[in-house]
């Protein structure tokens, strides 16, 4: 190594003039270089400047391999950072890689404003364009919260650079007065029993220091340990990576291990698009519906595959969801904690389960296919969170597909956690124009409501709020709770939290605010929900919506002046299309024509309806 200042000697010319590689053959530090007009100048400054840093010529000879660093301090589900981006780059060096880490926007779900929804799709943007900006021959994605490991795949998959994906792991549990209690289930149980007067402030106060027990994400099967799974499952992910609670050793190994393999694919030069492919989004769905994962995963896996030209379609879902059971007993919908699923095997497991329903010969980041691996991960042992197909917690998938004249582009229940007597329902509607109209009237003592009625929400959708909140899961009114009602059907174009449960259609699309039926509905009008039929519906003629619609006019154009929401309100898509802006999405994926109702021929026929949104 040379301490004078001259370059040290090679490969490809010691101390001479560096000859710069056509575009797409370059490799290293050599990638994509910036433009000064003179790309053997642009080389040597970049040389220079990093050997600012203190690297040898020697070490800028390597394969970059890029670490996206999502550590903030307002994100405490990335509050592990530190130790996976060292144990990260220590696996990149053991392979004989150059790691070099870069931030990105970071987001959690209760410090982003207006929702993090919102911000996905910035963040997306983010990480595409760092990605393809700056040499890097691999990338790790490090992220975790709900949000962020869709934006990362999203962006990844755009950037075309060899990527795989490191979550940042599940929390740890807490103790309330001998109960074990974790974020957010419990959070909103026990939120429920405030309201309704069951515990009082000074043990709200109590619970509210042990929810949370470490960093990590939810500790619950909610929408980040849903994609940590669906990563491992299609193939992004390492095998066994799912689950390692993130404080453990196992979760700082998973992330040395990551980092060597990064290197590998960086040599193979193995695209996302060639391991995400549509037999991967369908074990990703599969998987979905066998561990009871959140709602949230569709919008964000529709997003990813439309980033790769792939259309996912609900209906596919849904006939997965008949013949895939639940096997996974954990929060919302069973009753465990993701350490728990750890110890009983993690995804492996469920993937072994599984047998058949799953597609083995896809190829994985590790360089072997799915199948491979599954028959590596080796047998199973007596536990009772993993289940055997032969002994579910569900006999169907937790997630079904909805359609009727109030969702015609389709809605999303979450029927493994719907109470049996809600399944099949019929009930007066009981309508919010939006969250300030529900936040002033729920619990007013006067609201005229009782427990059979349908509670509407609307003009939360992507464009309505804007960014989609998670309050579709309408708070019970508080005279009802306080008179034991635990559950109601509740309807809106919104989200849920993937840690939340109960009889809540989401996701009706198209939604409110761009002229979906949703706003049609009036207080006293008779709701239909039937999972059984797949059916969501207004008991309302035709010819009366026709009455209504013409009446209300067109819906009035979204409010947004300027800067990131002007984008976001104009570009953003509806549920059915991932919620991602039109100008990201693949210029390969299908297109789709309208919301109008096609009955298909073999299945319960919802009703045709001859507007088109
Ligand atoms: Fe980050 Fe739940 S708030 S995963």
């Amino acid at each position: 190594m040379s301490t004078t200042g001259r370059p040290s000697p090679r490969p490809g010319g010691a101390g001479t003039r560096e000859t710069v590689a056509p575009a797409g053959q370059a490799s290293g530090i050599r990638r994509g270089l910036t433009s000064y007009g003179d790309a053997e100048f642009s080389l040597f400054l970049r040389r220079a400047f990093i050997k600012g840093a203190g690297y040898s010529d020697d070490v800028l000879d390597k394969p970059v391999i890029g670490i996206i660093n999502t550590g903030s301090g307002f994100n405490p589900c990335h509050g592990n950072m530190p130790a996976l981006l060292e144990a990260v780059k220590r696996g990149v060096l053991m392979a004989g890689g150059l790691p070099v880490d870069f931030p990105t926007i970071s987001l959690h779900e209760s410090f982003a404003q207006p929702t993090s929804m919102f911000l996905r799709n910035l963040m997306s943007m983010d990480t595409e364009e760092m990605i393809r900006a700056q040499p890097m021959d691999a990338v790790v994605l490090i992220g975790g919260c709900d949000k962020t490991v869709p934006a990362q795949l999203m962006g990844a998959a755009s950037a075309g650079v060899p990527a795989i994906t490191l979550v940042t792991g599940s929390m740890l549990t807490g103790g309330y007065r001998g109960q074990r209690v974790g974020a957010c289930t419990d959070c909103r149980a026990f939120w429920g029993r405030f309201r309704s007067g069951e515990i009082d402030q000074q043990q709200i106060d109590d619970v509210n220091s042990q929810l949370v027990g470490s960093v990590g994400t939810c500790s619950v099967m909610g929408t980040a340990s849903t994609m940590a799974c669906l990563t491992e499952a299609m193939g992004i992910a390492l095998p066994g990576s799912a689950s390692p609670p993130a404080v453990t050793a196992d979760r700082v190994r998973i992330a040395e291990q990551t980092g060597t393999q990064a290197v590998g694919l960086a040599a193979q030069r193995t695209d996302m698009g060639s391991i995400l492919t549509r037999k991967a989004f369908e074990n990703g769905l599969r998987v979905l519906l066998a561990i009871g994962g959140s709602t949230n995963a569709i919008i964000h896996l529709t997003a990813v595959a439309g980033r790769l030209g792939i259309r996912l379609r609900l209906e596919d879902l849904d006939r997965m969801s008949a013949a895939t059971p639940v096997l996974v007993d954990l929060k919302p919908t069973g009753k465990y904690y993701m350490e728990d699923f750890h110890r009983a095997g993690g995804v492996p497991a469920v993937l072994r389960e599984l047998g058949d329903l799953i597609h083995r010969d896809v190829p994985t980041v590790t360089g072997r296919t799915l199948g491979e691996e599954i028959d590596d991960s080796g047998p199973g042992f007596p536990q009772d969170i993993v289940r055997p197909l032969s002994n579910p917690v569900y006999p169907e998938g937790s997630l079904a597909f909805l359609r009727g004249n109030l969702a015609p582009g389709g809605a999303i229940i979450k029927q493994a956690a719907v109470p049996a007597h809600l399944l099949e329902h019929s009930g007066r509607a009981v309508v919010f124009a939006d969250t300030a109209d529900l936040a002033a009237r729920i619990d007013d003592d006067a609201l005229d409501v009782v427990a059979g009625d349908v509670l509407v929400l609307r003009n939360i959708g992507p464009v309505g709020a804007p960014g989609m909140p998670e309050a579709g899961y309408l708070p019970i009114p508080k005279k009802l709770a306080a008179q034991g009602v635990r559950d109601m059907v509740r309807i809106s174009d919104g989200r849920m939290s993937g840690t939340a449960a109960g009889a809540v259609v989401l996701h009706v699309t198209p939604e409110s605010a761009v002229g979906g039926p949703l706003r049609l509905v009036r207080t006293g009008d008779t709701i239909t929900l039937s999972v059984s039929r797949r059916l969501i519906q207004i008991e309302v003629s035709d010819e009366e919506l026709a009455r209504r619609e013409e009446a209300l006019g067109p819906p009035p154009a979204p409010v947004a002046e300027r800067g990131y929401r002007k984008l976001y309100v104009s570009e953003v898509t509806q549920a059915d299309e991932g919620c991602d802006f039109r100008f990201l999405q693949s210029t390969q994926l299908p297109r789709r024509t309208s919301h109008e109702l096609v009955p298909e021929p073999d299945q319960g026929k919802p009703p045709i309806v001859s507007r088109r949104f």
